[in-house]
């Protein structure tokens, strides 16, 4: 608990002084080019000058002469070859030209300014700072700039006039909006202004905070320990910032299908019998679900790698048969590994120097669940490797997906809450003490993880779930944003949480639905879960004491809610593994703030609590007791009230009406939107039941493109998939929809493709080529036709399906 001691006077420390007591790194002195960099060095600090991509510029400032040399530490991607630099120098400024960006280095202050290749400012003024003990640096915020990104934070989408410090932390108090640092760290930012975005990543795992509060025309980054290491990353469109940063750090691969189902979870399900019980409730009681959560209480005494033969005598049996059933088993795996000399795992990391040893040589030894435990030591090749191949335990049993928490690390009983700041770091030769290297902990963990499953999986995608992670998280974990409480306002906060965490280029994330400490109530969880099943990780779990929240806990009115939007998530499956799709391509995200779609309209600048389902949906949860009603904003363009079909006309404020039943969603007029058949479970991503529901009434003419493939394995890579571009055009008297397939590598299963068309101008009077059919049951057995349903006003098309088609329809 905090007291007063906290706002002591002595702890006003340099960051609080504001830019005062700060110093630019100049008078300029010399500067020399190699083939990686161009080096310029001031009077009292030297920076360097890389073109890592054609719209990316490293700026590394360090007080030594080299600043070229600083190893990244991120999940940087390897980038382009360097591209040919060409630098002109005058009396006041060095002019540092890449392919599309140049470095403008101002010779009095070695202030950095970064232009686009037609000449205007990316970022007008970078000036790297000196104070008395670190290196900082300021970046402008005029009043109109807002600021979008880093990571996991609580408060608003727009983070102008909040502080964060970059310090990955295990926090069990409530989630406030003071509260600067969570369990994941993405020091990476996004300025906004003017129509122009542009990107910021800082690359230092040290505790480093973003000031956007103590100066009101600038941000302050201030790195506690290391380098400067900044990459300018150039849009100018939000787009293109989110997809070049995730080209840099790079991008998630795709997770396997089942990952994308609903998932249970609890601390703990205490029990094989237990977990038995509770698969078997699910599909009795015919609520979707994919996977069950193990926490702590599987192991014995909390040893990782290891089941408690008492409460799971044979978890192998029960891992067959919960997959017959349709589920899969993902158990938790924290880092700390009990300090036991009869457990093999401590055994084998002692006697080949695995674990994490402080600087005097001495293991290091902290508390958490097992009690005394060694940590990992991840940032070594030969532990990670080592780690990875440790899960053979759990791939054996059928497991392939594995839950990593603690991770920050957490540990108990002690100051720092974490790993000693002595500890230190091995990290493939180029040691790092641990206050250096704190918020790589959490990622080198996740990759370990990750790339040793692919090795045993042979073939098969792993799942990982983290607490912890660092920029470039999103290649080797999904993420979900910790002990969260059954609150209203954290079920609220997860809006700008996950938008932000999005941006950030963490595409698959969520939070514990129903909310993880204190007592949710059947409203609270309906209410949750129908907002829950639009995030891109949907998994409802809680704490050991709070009451149950499984979706039947409350009565049959919310048990019937939760069937209804867990069913309903289900259904737009093939919407949403696209989605995934494309984030493994671009980076996009999932769940998205509507100014990334909508970036010119002002009001979408610091909307927080709705957001898009990919790019033609928008959610709009009821997110306060006993509300009924809410604003809604919807842009420019038609929009579709999903359940209704109610017809609005965007670029205003709507109020919508949502009794306890009713999550608000509307559709894009123009969206072709897929949707399967309701299945108690994922199988493949082929989709053999389809139907591409098409809103008409666009702006004319609009596309969409359906991914499909095993959804489990790696066989995408080799071909194996379907691309299925479909474009629509709408005429006065009539409409066209054509549809070709860009790859058809997987066999779905399907003979005809089948359309349902909305919101149409009239009754058709024709549709070429095709027969009508005049009754539903005739048209389920048909393999071509058309049928319109005058009572829904909808019109039904099959065609055969050939690689390539089209259809008219006449009005
Ligand atoms: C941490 C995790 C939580 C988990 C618990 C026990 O608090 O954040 O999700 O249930 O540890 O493992």
């Amino acid at each position: 608990m905090q007291t007063s001691e906290s706002i002591r006077p002595d702890r006003e420390d340099e960051s609080m002084q504001g830019a005062a007591s700060l110093t630019g790194f100049g008078p300029f002195r010399s500067w020399k080019a190699d083939a990686r960099a161009v080096t310029v060095n001031g009077a009292k600090a030297s920076l360097a000058v890389m073109f890592v991509a054609e719209h990316t510029v490293r700026i590394v400032g360090t007080p030594g002469a080299d600043p070229a040399s600083t190893p990244p530490v991120s999940a940087i991607v390897p980038g382009e070859p360097p591209f040919q630099v060409d630098v002109k120098e005058t009396e006041e400024e060095l002019r540092i030209c890449g392919k599309s960006l140049t470095a403008v280095v101002r010779k009095a202050t070695m202030s950095v300014e970064v232009l686009d290749a037609s000449g205007k400012a990316v970022v007008a003024e970078l000036e790297l700072l000196q104070g008395q003990r670190k290196l900082r640096c300021r970046g402008p915020l005029n009043a109109s700039a807002r600021i979008y990104g880093l990571g996991e934070t609580t408060g608003f989408l727009n983070k102008r006039r909040e502080r964060y410090t970059m310090w990955n932390s295990d926090i069990y108090d409530p989630h406030v909006p003071d509260m600067e640092s969570l369990y994941q760290s993405i020091p990476f930012l996004i300025h906004y202004d003017a129509d122009a975005a542009y990107g910021l990543l800082v690359d230092n795992p040290g505790k480093t905070a973003f000031d956007m509060r103590a100066d009101s025309g600038a941000y302050l980054i201030d790195p506690e320990t290391g380098a400067l290491d900044l990459y300018v990353i150039a849009g100018p469109g939000l787009k293109d910032v989110v997809s070049r940063y995730t080209a840099l750090t790079g991008r998630m691969k795709l997770p396997p299908l089942w990952a994308l189902g609903y998932q249970q979870s609890r601390y703990s399900y205490m029990s094989q019998e237990e977990v038995m019980r509770l698969a078997r409730t699910f599909r009795e009681r015919n609520i979707p679900c994919d996977v069950i959560y193990l926490d702590i209480h599987y192991m014995d005494e909390y040893r990782v790698f290891t089941f408690d033969r008492q409460r799971f005598p044979e978890p192998e049996q029960m891992i067959a048969e919960l997959k017959e059933m349709g589920f899969r088993i993902v158990p938790i795996v924290d880092p700390g590994v009990k300090k036991d000399e009869q457990y093999d795992v401590y055994r084998e990391g002692i006697s080949r120097e695995l674990f994490c040893k402080k600087i005097e040589g001495t293991l290091f030894v902290g508390e958490v669940w097992p009690g005394d435990s060694a940590f990992p030591d991840f940032s070594d090749e030969r532990t990670a490797e080592w780690w990875g191949g440790l899960h053979r335990f759990y791939t054996d049993m059928g497991i392939s997906g594995i839950w990593n928490d603690m991770n920050e690390p957490s540990v108990f009983a002690c100051e720092s809450k974490t790993m000693d700041l002595d500890v230190l770091h091995r990290n493939n030769g180029n040691p790092q003490t641990h206050r250096e290297w704190h918020n790589m902990y959490g990622l080198s963990m996740s990759k370990a993880t990750y790339e040793g499953l692919e090795k045993l999986l042979e073939g098969e995608r792993p799942f990982v779930l983290t607490r912890a992670g660092y920029a470039g998280i999103q290649r080797y974990a999904a993420v979900w944003t910790g002990d969260n409480r059954s609150y209203w306002e954290h079920m609220a906060m997860f809006m700008a949480m996950g938008m932000n965490l999005g941006l950030s280029g963490v595409a698959f994330c969520g939070a514990d639905i129903g909310g993880f400490v204190h007592h949710t109530s059947g409203e609270l969880l309906a209410r949750w879960m129908q907002m829950g099943v639009f995030a891109p990780l949907s998994r409802n779990h809680c704490a050991m004491e709070p009451v149950y929240q499984e979706p039947w806990q409350f009565g049959p009115e919310i048990e019937e809610i939760c069937r209804r939007y867990i069913g309903l998530r289900y259904r737009l499956l093939p919407y949403l593994y696209t989605l995934f799709y494309e984030a493994s391509q671009t980076g996009l995200p999932i769940m998205r703030p509507l100014v990334l779609e909508y970036p010119h309209d002002e009001h979408t600048r610091n909307l927080c609590d709705q957001f898009m389902f990919g790019p033609d949906m928008i959610v709009a949860p009821i997110y306060r007791p006993s509300a009924e009603y809410r604003a809604v904003y919807l842009p420019e363009g038609i929009w579709y009230d999903y359940w209704t079909g109610e017809r609005h006309e965007g670029g205003r404020h709507i109020l919508a009406h949502a009794p306890l039943d009713t999550l608000p969603i509307y559709v894009k007029a123009g969206a072709i939107i897929p949707e399967t058949a309701l299945r108690q479970h994922t199988a493949d991503a082929g989709w053999s039941e389809l139907a591409l529901h098409v809103y008409c009434g666009g702006a004319g003419s609009s596309e969409f493109r359906l991914y499909e493939d095993d959804g489990l394995t790696d066989g995408y890579g080799r071909g194996e998939y379907n691309l299925l571009n479909v474009r629509l055009e709408e005429r006065e008297q009539s409409l066209q929809l054509q549809y070709a397939y860009d790859n058809q590598g997987y066999d779905n299963g399907r003979d005809s493709l089948k359309l349902i068309f909305k919101h149409l101008p009239s009754s058709p009077a024709d549709v070429d080529g095709l027969n009508e059919i005049r009754d539903h049951g005739e048209w389920k057995h048909a393999d071509a036709g058309w049928l319109y349903d005058r009572d829904k006003g909808e019109l039904f098309v099959k065609l055969r399906q050939a690689s390539a088609g089209e259809v008219t329809v006449v009005f």
